[in-house]
């Protein structure tokens, strides 16, 4: 009898204890984001410009980015023949400028590998031979000249085609989260980043700021105060 009174006592115990951990994890407060996009593509920039970076600015703490510059491209004979891309040789040539950069970000942090994506789709220098986006992020502009040069970069750009190739994108951009593709959450994506990621994790500080915004709007237009 007194056995199972304590052993009673002890789960209850191990129940509330479980239950701490519950209560401090029940709230998923960090995504795994996937862009796939191409370097020329008028889409990506758009996206890349003025979903990704103002709410990685925002949301930076919450995220983990994967960027995956390759797009419609194709490896021809494995990429001992180079790639074939759905905007010209040039973009195939900004691909692997991309890949090759972020490669060697490895030391920075994933907001400042999208602010270094974001230069290059807005100012394009790395296709001019200009390498002030490179070196804005940071990186030895040698080491990217070696890359691109070398196998490493065609190896980076089969690894994007692997990984572009699981998810087969509909369109590009295309943006997957926690590592699954869905065609209605990257659509709701690509219309707004902020509010589908708020979706997943709605406690943070930053989202509970943006849905108070969101409420204070909704009162305003709908002159209840
Ligand atoms: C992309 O945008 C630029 C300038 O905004 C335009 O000149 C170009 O034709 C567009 N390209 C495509 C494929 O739509
Ligand atoms: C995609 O996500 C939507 C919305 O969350 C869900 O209803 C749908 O079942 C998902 N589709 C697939 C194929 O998982």
């Amino acid at each position: 009898m007194i056995q199972s009174i304590s052993q009673h006592i002890l789960s209850v115990l191990f129940f509330n204890f479980m239950c701490c951990y519950c209560s401090v994890f029940e709230y998923e407060t960090q995504i795994f984001l996937s862009i796939f996009y191409e370097s020329k593509n008028n889409e990506s920039k758009m996206f890349i410009l003025e979903e990704l970076e103002p709410v990685m600015e925002t949301l930076h703490k919450h995220i983990t980015v994967h960027l995956v510059p390759f797009g419609r491209a194709k490896s021809i004979k494995h990429g001992l023949n180079g790639f074939e891309c759905h905007n010209g040789d040039s973009e195939c040539l900004g691909n692997m400028i991309q890949d090759c950069t972020i490669h060697n970000m490895y030391k920075k942090t994933d907001l400042e590998k999208v602010k270094y994506i974001a230069c290059e789709m807005e100012y394009g220098t790395s296709l001019r031979g200009d390498p002030y986006c490179i070196i804005k992020s940071g990186v030895n502009k040698e080491e990217v000249l070696k890359c691109i040069t070398s196998s490493e970069g065609t190896q980076l750009q089969l690894s994007s085609e692997y990984v572009t190739n699981i998810v087969k994108p509909n369109h590009i951009p295309a943006i997957g989260i926690n590592q699954v593709y869905n065609t209605t959450i990257d659509s709701e994506a690509r219309s707004d980043l902020m509010g589908t990621l708020c979706s997943y994790i709605r406690n943070t500080h930053p989202c509970a700021k943006y849905y108070n915004e969101i409420a204070l709007q909704e009162i305003l237009q709908n002159d209840i105060l």
